[in-house]
C-alpha cells in the first residue's frame, strides 16, 4: 500500500502525492514517459529511497521486510558475468535460508520454458530471452508475495514479449504474487494488468481498471496516449 507518498527531487519532486494498492494474485501497470517517476516509485517500495512525506506499507509492515523482488530492464546485467545463472539464482534462497520444496526449481523452469541445463552457463552464454526469464525465476524462487517489473520486456522481440508476457502471468495465477508492472507499453499494460496507473511528472495521472481505461480514459493526456497505443498497433479496442 503506498499512501500520499512525496519524493523530493533537486528541481522539482520525484513523486508527489502517490497512492495506489497492490493485493495478492492482482497486477497494477504503472505507464508513463521518461522520467515520470517508475524506477523512483520501485526504489521508493523496494525501500531504497525514503519518501520525505507518506508511508509504504505491505499488510501493515514497511514493504521491504516481505523482501519484494525486483526484475530489471536490461537482463543480462542482473546477473554476475563469472557466475553460473544457477548460482546467481539461488543466491536469495541461500541468503534467506530457505528450503526449497521438492521440484520448485524444475517446475518454475517448466513454466518458464527454459532448460534447466541452461541454468549452468554464465549470464554471456544464453540468448538474451534466456536471460529474462532466468531473471524472473530469480524473482520467483523464494516465493515473494510482491515482484516488482521495471520495463521487463523491453529487451525481447516482439513475439518474446508476447510469449513472456504469458508466462509471467500464468505464473501470477499459480503463485499468487501482487504485481507492479512499469512499462511504456499501453496494449501490454491493459492486456496484462488489472489496473492502469498513469504517471506524469510525478503524479498519478490517472487509476482505472484496465477495461476501464482502455475505453474510456479520462484526461486529454490518456485519451493521446491510449490513441498514440492504438496507432501503434498495441492496443486493440472494441468499437
Ligand atoms: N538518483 C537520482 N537523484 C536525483 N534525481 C533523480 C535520480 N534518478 C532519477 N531522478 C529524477 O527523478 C525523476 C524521475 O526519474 P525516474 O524515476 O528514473 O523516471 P522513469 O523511470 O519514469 O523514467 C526525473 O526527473 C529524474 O531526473
Ligand atoms: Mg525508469
Amino acid at each position: 500500500m503506498v499512501s500520499n507518498v512525496r519524493v523530493k527531487g533537486r528541481n522539482r519532486d520525484r513523486l508527489r502525492d502517490v497512492s495506489l494498492a497492490l493485493s495478492a494474485g492482482r497486477t497494477l501497470a504503472v505507464v508513463g514517459e521518461s522520467g515520470a517517476g517508475k524506477s523512483t516509485l520501485i526504489a521508493a517500495i523496494l525501500g531504497l529511497l525514503k519518501p520525505s512525506e507518506g508511508t509504504i506499507s505491505w499488510n501493515g509492515a514497511p514493504t521491504r521486510a516481505v523482501r519484494p523482488a525486483l526484475v530489471i530492464q536490461e537482463p543480462r546485467a542482473a546477473f554476475n558475468p563469472v557466475l553460473s545463472l544457477r548460482r546467481s539464482i539461488m543466491e536469495p534462497v541461500v541468503a534467506q535460508g530457505i528450503v526449497l520444496t521438492e521440484g520448485r526449481l524444475q517446475r518454475l523452469c517448466a513454466g518458464l520454458e527454459l532448460p534447466e541445463e541452461v541454468l549452468d552457463r554464465r549470464p554471456g552464454e544464453v540468448s538474451i530471452g534466456q536471460a529474462q526469464r532466468a531473471g524472473i525465476l530469480r524473482a520467483l524462487i523464494a516465493a515473494p508475495p510482491l515482484i516488482l517489473f521495471d520495463e521487463p520486456l523491453s529487451a525481447l522481440d516482439a513475439v518474446t514479449q508476447k510469449h513472456t508476457a504469458r508466462l509471467i502471468f500464468d505464473l501470477q495465477k499459480e503463485e499468487g504474487f501482487a504485481a507492479l508492472i512499469v512499462t511504456h507499453d499501453l496494449g501490454y499494460a491493459v492486456a496484462y494488468g488489472d489496473q492502469i496507473a498513469v504517471l506524469k511528472a510525478g503524479r498519478i495521472e490517472e487509476i482505472a481498471d484496465a477495461d476501464v481505461f482502455a475505453i474510456n480514459p479520462r484526461s486529454d493526456y490518456c485519451c493521446s496516449l491510449r490513441d498514440a497505443a492504438i496507432a501503434l498497433g498495441s492496443l486493440e479496442v472494441a468499437a
